[in-house]
């Protein structure tokens, strides 16, 4: 009974310290990597409606995809304790915020660009929200499977197989890496008959998709695209605005060639709605924003402290995964 009593005791006030440790986080400094990249301005604009209803004041960067600009806002920042959200341009660089955070006892959550397990793993106040780019081009691949195996006319050009058109994000990004790995794989093990007839890496960007797909219609002509993949909705939306100009993808469904990305951003869903766009994969920022405002928030370090406060698990290496969820005409699932 004494026994029981003394743990209970002990129990509680390890429990209190622990939640002691942290004042309220009421300052939060956020570093975006690039807020032209459509996906995360939108991020942007979630986190900060979250932080608005966390009552966090949060100050915001623009490294505008140059890490060197990133490094020296992180370095010319006021010493004020804020807590560092940090979508990093060179995700290599995360060693060094880790080393800033730990001196200065900040907090630190990454979010969208992934630090190593190393890295995270070297600081008990690290965080990353992100999401699995595994799931997303596995989602992708049923979408597009889906819509080969009820759409036999798409192989316009007759050749016993599909032509695609595969718009990469950003080189050396992991994302572009997993998600296309993934799509393929599927593709591959469901037997599909398909050729890549052209793929670059087009840097998550609206205008690059653009002008890639335009050099490849006015090069090659539009026979050889029957299907567009792209990492991200950016990408495919420029690329449709190039089939507009041959006629495609604009309501008349006899001339559609299928695009699929992955984001769900609102231009996607309105050309989805329009009958322009097929399927895409919701890479959902408003879950996001609030994991990540949800882990600055948190008075205690303790995993399941935090857990239990943001209702999403965290991984031994302090990773929080938020779940995609797959969109096409027929709505989400
Ligand atoms: C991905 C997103 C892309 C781009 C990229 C930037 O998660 O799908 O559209 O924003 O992040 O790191």
């Amino acid at each position: 009974m004494r026994f029981t009593h003394i743990f209970t005791l002990s129990v509680l006030s390890a429990t209190m310290m622990a939640n002691a440790v942290l004042a309220k986080q009421t300052e939060a400094d956020v570093y975006y990597y690039d807020l032209s990249d459509q996906f995360v301005a939108n991020l942007a604009n979630c986190i900060k409606a979250e932080s608005l209803r966390k009552g966090i004041k949060v100050k915001e960067f623009n490294a505008a995809g140059d890490q060197l600009t990133q490094s020296t806002q992180m370095e010319e920042d006021p010493k004020t304790g804020a807590t560092l959200l940090v979508n990093l341009v060179d995700p290599a660089q995360a060693d060094q915020v880790v080393e800033k955070a730990k001196k200065n006892s900040q907090r630190v959550i990454f979010f969208n660009r992934e630090p190593s397990s190393t890295v995270l793993e070297s600081y008990d106040d690290a965080w990353y929200v992100g999401a699995d780019p595994v799931q997303a081009g596995d989602y992708q691949a049923e979408l597009v499977i889906d819509y080969i195996r009820t759409h036999p006319e798409i192989d316009r050009n007759k050749d016993g197989k599909i032509s695609i058109v595969f718009l990469k994000g950003e080189k050396n990004h992991q994302e572009t890496a997993s998600r296309t790995q993934a799509v393929i794989r599927e593709l591959e093990q469901n037997k599909i008959a398909y050729e890549i007839t052209f793929e670059s890496y087009t840097n998550w960007s609206f205008n690059q998709g653009y002008d890639y797909m335009a050099a490849q219609l006015t090069q090659k002509g539009i026979d050889k695209t029957e299907l567009l993949i792209g990492n991200n909705d950016s990408l495919i939306l420029g690329a449709i605005q190039a089939l507009a100009d041959y006629g495609y993808n604009q309501g008349n469904p006899q001339k559609v060639i299928p695009a699929f990305g992955i984001d769900a951003i609102p231009e996607a869903l309105t050309a989805i709605t329009a009958g322009n766009m097929s399927g895409t994969v919701l890479n959902d920022a408003s879950a996001m924003a609030k994991a990540i405002l949800g882990i600055a928030a948190a008075e205690s370090k303790d995993p399941e402290e935090i857990e239990k406060s943001i209702g999403y698990f965290i991984s031994d290496d302090h990773r929080v995964l938020i779940p995609y969820i797959k969109v096409s005409h027929r709505g989400t699932k």
